[in-house]
């Protein structure tokens, strides 16, 4: 079978190359080599694994679903784990060689609390049980098995490095949903949970830390933003100017306003907007966290970090754009209520 050199220049500036048989998963080759690349779902559903075609040709296997826009894919973004070289490639990687080499790893950790913080959403804390141990970058997201369902649900911790063994994360509760079930009527203090983890390419990019941040956050997705944001603040140095625009439907949805208060008292570079699509009263920005951003908001090296539904990041990304933004800089994570 034909054979095609593929490459792959990883942000710290490695470059690694294989020979990839035409027809074969391009994410399936480098991993059997022994390439880091940053995966997951391994079926196009989770934009892990999403690279920059640099040179050549390479396209999504035909009937392979993917979660990539059409203009993302015009502009050369391709998804590894459904693509295939069809001449000798390359691709630019946004992370360094080092972060996919981390493993997930399986660990059981004991409930701490359960605390509803908003209309539909609650506050898990867990605590991970002696001689378990796992770590992750702000941003990423791990699967906890949910007892007695048999399912798994993915959560990226609110919480940082420096909180461990403690893990907070926000679940949304969803009528009927296997975790919503589960914690609204079984779960206990003391109860043990598995988990594994870390996942995912949607983590603070340490090199960009000094650049001006803008946070853009929809319901739960706002999580992985407060960890990036405390991992910043817990960061010795100046801190970079930080925008974050969070919003929820109606105002009892919200949930975190103390939390991110405190944050814009420790850092006052931090400037906060919380919006609601309805019923905005004062203080409140009526409308979406897209819709808070306006023109001043970004400057060219700007770095922006999203984390919602689909509709809000796709609406941020346009926004970002229209205002400035390298398209290089913007992060993104779907958020999918799962039931
Ligand atoms: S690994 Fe999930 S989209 Fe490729």
């Amino acid at each position: 079978m034909k054979e095609h050199q593929v490459t792959f220049n990883f942000a710290d500036g490695v470059s690694r190359s294989l020979a990839v048989a035409e027809g074969t998963s391009i994410l399936d080759a480098a991993l059997a080599a022994e390439i880091p690349l940053l995966h997951q779902c391994r079926s196009g559903s989770c934009s892990s694994c999403v690279a920059q075609l640099a040179g050549g040709e390479a396209n999504t296997r035909p009937g392979a679903s993917s979660t990539l826009l059409a203009s993302e894919y015009a502009n050369g973004q391709r998804l590894l784990c459904v693509c295939q070289a069809q001449s000798d490639c390359s691709f630019d990687l946004a992370y360094g060689s080092e972060v996919g080499a981390g493993v997930a790893v399986q660990v059981n950790a004991f409930i701490d609390s359960v605390e509803r913080i908003a209309s539909n959403v609650v506050r898990l804390t867990l605590e991970l049980a002696d001689g378990d141990w796992l770590e992750f970058r702000p941003g990423q997201f791990m699967q906890i098995e949910v007892p007695g369902f048999g399912v798994l649900r993915s959560y990226s911790p609110a919480s940082t490095l420096a909180s461990l063994p403690k893990l907070e994360f926000l679940v949304r509760l969803l009528p009927g949903g296997a975790m919503s079930s589960f914690l609204e009527e079984q779960a206990q203090p003391d109860q043990v949970l598995s988990l594994s983890g870390p996942y995912g390419a949607f983590f603070l990019r340490e090199e960009k830390r000094r650049a001006p941040h803008i946070f853009v956050a929809g319901g739960t997705g706002l999580a992985p933003i407060l960890s990036m944001i405390d991992s910043l603040r817990q960061v010795s140095g100046r801190k970079p100017p930080m925008l974050l625009s969070f919003g929820c439907a109606v105002p009892e949805a919200l949930f975190c306003l103390d939390e991110i208060e405190l944050r814009k008292q420790w850092l006052p570079t931090l400037e906060a907007r919380i919006c609601v699509d309805r019923e905005a009263s004062a203080g409140l920005h009526p409308g979406s966290p897209v819709s808070a951003l306006r023109e001043g908001d970004v400057s060219t090296d700007s770095v922006a970090y999203l984390c919602g539904p689909q509709p809000m990041i796709d609406a941020a990304t346009r926004r970002l754009i229209e205002l400035g933004i390298d398209p290089a800089n913007i992060f993104a994570e779907q958020f999918v209520p799962s039931h």
